[in-house]
């Protein structure tokens, strides 16, 4: 199988945001993943766990959206600051009824942020919230001068503005952020952005509340009434083996069929992104709209005997499947994605980590992050792939999947799909690129599409360095076995 890589072509740099993630009051995503208290026994960093975050540290996350989802749509920010012991308490509706006690507000969330490096990516309640009250959180979190909401972040502690970015104006207004028709959200968007104000030369990120899925008209409508006052429009798409919400489809244990349906579904995203961008620059010739994923990943029945509303599931080289194929694609339109964001974290649905107790796991979806970051603000290069189609049932899928950039010092990094699940692919990747003195070295994840870590074999996938690995003049050849997902790095000579 020939791949061809051609770095005269790209379509742009790719956003580092792309490999952003998404962390929601949801299940034992914060509570529990990401933060234990100060007085755990669990080792811990003003509350946050050591492990867990050590090990996203790792994986250079740019961006972190909280507090949902669904959830952001309940949430009063205001119950989350100021003295723990005097912070409200409310029920998560959305998420199995449980009671919030907001002892992990924005003070804490901005220290995470702090402590992973990234970016903080809020989503304001617009569902159940006032615009005042959207406007006084942008003005509590940025603000340097004195202030009403300045005065009363300086009274919890903060002195300094935390200078947040990123503003998501509600989430899924469509559904559980308050069942709007596009219009009525639109207008809304326009009133609430008005009143989202800059605090400082930065200029804040206000992305509006996207479509589910193919609902091109949402974006259309969106794009056209409100996209003069926002900077982006976000998309939601989740992969499900079984399109009944009652019946996804099992994390583990999961028929060929199914397999190959959620490898299928995924590539879904390429229409979806190409579609959605093409209505977002119709309605914004100034090309200033970007498209934010600003949910994605997988979504199947939670693990037997947890909390339905709690989203646990387990992860499998099924999962880093569906990860590598979305983020080349995510790679492979640059040029309008401009974030995206798993869900999510810890815990719940397509997680980086699980977590049970004082243990810790990397999931396969992990290690394809942690394989694919060097793609992090780098050129994306043009690829070509030549594939066969696999076949399953009435429908066909190409067995191989790439995308390709090159970095400011000249290495290119290659990433590849096998997406077989019985056969090998041998490789043959040409580019003018590859001197006759080239370096290329590969890394690899493999295994039985239903493979994953558990706590007590928590390395049962793991990534391995490639062999096999043969350089000549203008081209290179390995063989990817069945169901695997390569990182080649090629530093030209
Ligand atoms: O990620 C779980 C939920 O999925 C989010 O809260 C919501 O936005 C979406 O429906």
């Amino acid at each position: 199988m020939r791949i061809i890589i051609n770095p005269n072509r790209s379509a742009g740099t790719i956003n580092p945001n792309i490999y952003g993630h998404f962390a929601e009051h949801l299940g034992r995503c914060v509570y529990e993943g990401l933060w234990v208290g100060p007085d755990s026994p669990i080792p811990n960093e003003n509350g946050l766990r050591r492990d867990v975050v050590g090990a996203l540290k790792k994986l250079n996350i740019p961006v972190l959206r909280w507090p949902g989802g669904c959830f952001a749509d309940t949430y009063h920010w205001r119950d989350g600051v100021g003295p723990v012991e005097d912070r409200k308490t409310i029920v998560n509706t959305n998420w199995g009824g449980v009671t919030e006690d907001n002892r992990f507000g924005t003070h804490e969330f901005m220290e995470l942020c702090r402590q992973l490096g990234c970016q903080a990516y809020f989503s304001g309640n617009v569902g159940s919230g006032t615009v005042q009250e959207f406007s006084d959180w942008v003005e509590y979190c940025n603000m340097p001068g004195k202030s009403p909401m300045a005065d009363l972040r300086r009274q919890n502690g903060r002195e300094e503005p935390f200078n947040v970015r990123y503003w998501g104006i509600g989430n899924e207004a469509w559904g559980c952020g308050g069942n709007m028709r596009p219009e009525r959200y639109a207008d809304l968007c326009l009133q609430y952005a008005t009143y989202l104000r800059d605090y400082s030369d930065a200029h804040i990120v206000k992305i509006a509340s996207g479509s589910n899925g193919e609902d091109y008209e949402w974006t259309r409508k969106i794009a056209e009434i409100a996209g003069r006052a926002i900077d982006a429009v976000s998309l939601h798409y989740y992969t499900l083996p079984n399109d009944d919400w009652h019946h996804k489809g099992a994390a583990t244990g999961f028929s060929r069929e199914e397999y190959y349906a959620t490898l299928k579904k995924t590539l879904r995203m390429k229409e979806l992104v190409t579609e959605h961008g093409r209505i977002l620059r119709k309605a914004d010739p100034d090309g200033h709209l970007g498209l934010v994923v600003d949910e994605w990943g997988t979504w199947f029945d939670v693990e037997p005997g947890t909390n339905p509303g709690f989203l646990y599931q387990q992860n499998t080289m099924r999962d880093a499947l569906v990860a590598a194929l979305n983020l080349n694609i995510f790679n492979n339109h640059c040029d309008i994605v401009v974030m995206a964001n798993i869900a999510q974290t810890v815990n719940v649905l397509q997680a980086m980590v699980l977590t049970e107790g004082t243990r810790m796991l990397l999931t396969p979806t992990y290690h394809i992050f942690d394989m694919y970051k060097g793609h992090q603000g780098a050129r994306q290069v043009e690829t070509y792939a030549e594939t066969k189609l696999l076949s399953c049932g009435d429908w066909s899928i190409p067995d191989i999947h790439v995308s390709a950039s090159e970095s400011e010092n000249g290495r290119i990094l290659l990433t590849v799909v096998n997406l077989s699940d019985t056969d090998d692919a041998p490789l043959e990747v040409l580019s003018d690129a590859i001197g006759a003195g080239a370096a290329v070295t590969g890394t690899l994840l493999t295994g039985k599409s239903g493979d994953y870590n558990t706590f007590d074999r928590p390395d049962a996938v793991k990534p391995v360095a490639m062999t096999g690995i043969r350089v000549e003049d203008k081209r290179f050849t390995a063989t990817l076995p069945a169901c695997s997902v390569a990182a080649f790095e090629i530093a030209r000579e």
